[in-house]
């Protein structure tokens, strides 16, 4: 049995951003107190400083607590947003060709290293987030909310306030499992029972489902011989990938509603 530890040189690094980085953890509690307005534009300053294909994005915020997921202070809904470089591209003579699948894997990544730059930033200044994957699935109700215009779709939420709770960072898979030196290995056996052992033990020293009571549900009429004393990290997220969002043409709609037409040029 493998079971995961913390390097304590690692967790104490000195380095101000890998102490940082290291310790970061999910929040799904919160105080009441929202950060202050210098706060909040500082973070959103820094996620804008992260590396950039085309600043292909725009960052919504909501301050109604009440309606936010674990009642967190502040929400960002961030987007990618193709309508601000058409506009300027408009300006200057010129016109979008390039299609938008293209645009879109692009847009993610601009989207997504400025979302995880304002995680990151929040951290540095003890301020918690977690992120919220449902937006691609109800992209339409968040565009009406925020009036959001055509080419705009938004790709994640991220929740944000002060910790109420002070819980110990989550395992992630061993080194051995992402880091691959000038060849992809054979992933053996013995490399696949490591990670799913380090995985599911970490998940288990710290009750994360039970605390959370996060376990999905089997589909039909399976029986489940799980429980919170056995159910951990890969019962879950085989539960997710294994029962939920078969059909393509949910998120397709999601993205046409959004003016994202992605189709090979046959459908066109
Ligand atoms: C794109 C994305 C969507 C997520 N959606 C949710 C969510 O809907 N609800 C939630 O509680 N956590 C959500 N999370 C947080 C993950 O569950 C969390 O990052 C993961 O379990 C690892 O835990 P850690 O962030 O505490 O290290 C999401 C994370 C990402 C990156």
């Amino acid at each position: 049995m493998y079971v995961f530890t913390y390097k304590k040189s690692d967790i104490m690094s000195e380095n101000h951003v890998i102490h940082t980085m290291l310790n970061h953890k999910s929040v799904r509690k919160y105080k009441n107190e929202p950060p202050t307005q210098e706060e909040i534009e500082q973070i959103v300053r820094a996620g804008q400083q992260a590396p950039f294909v085309s600043q292909l994005y725009s960052v919504l915020l909501s301050r109604n607590r009440e309606k936010h997921p674990f009642k967190a202070p502040l929400m960002f809904t961030i987007c990618v947003d193709i309508q601000k470089m058409e506009k300027i591209m408009d300006k200057k003579g010129w016109k979008m060709v390039t299609n938008d699948l293209s645009l879109l894997l692009f847009g993610i990544q601009d989207a997504a290293y400025m979302a995880q730059n304002m995680v990151t930033a929040g951290e540095s200044m003890g301020i918690g987030s977690v992120f919220l994957g449902r937006a691609i699935y109800i992209a339409e109700s968040i565009k009406k909310e925020y009036q959001l215009p055509d080419r705009v779709f938004p790709l994640v939420q991220l929740a944000m306030g002060y910790p109420d709770e002070d819980e110990p960072p989550r395992p992630r898979y061993p080194l051995d499992f992402v880091l691959f030196e000038n060849k992809y290995p054979e992933l053996t056996d013995d490399l696949i029972d490591k990670a799913v052992s380090m995985m599911d033990e970490g998940y288990l020293q710290q009750d994360y489902y039970r605390k959370l009571n996060a376990k999905i549900k089997l589909s039909g009429d399976k029986e489940d011989r799980f429980t919170y004393d056995d159910y951990s990290w890969t019962e879950h997220i085989s539960r997710k990938w294994g029962q939920w969002y078969d059909s393509i043409e949910t998120p397709l709609k999601q993205l046409e509603t959004c003016g994202f037409h992605i189709v090979t040029d046959e459908e066109d």
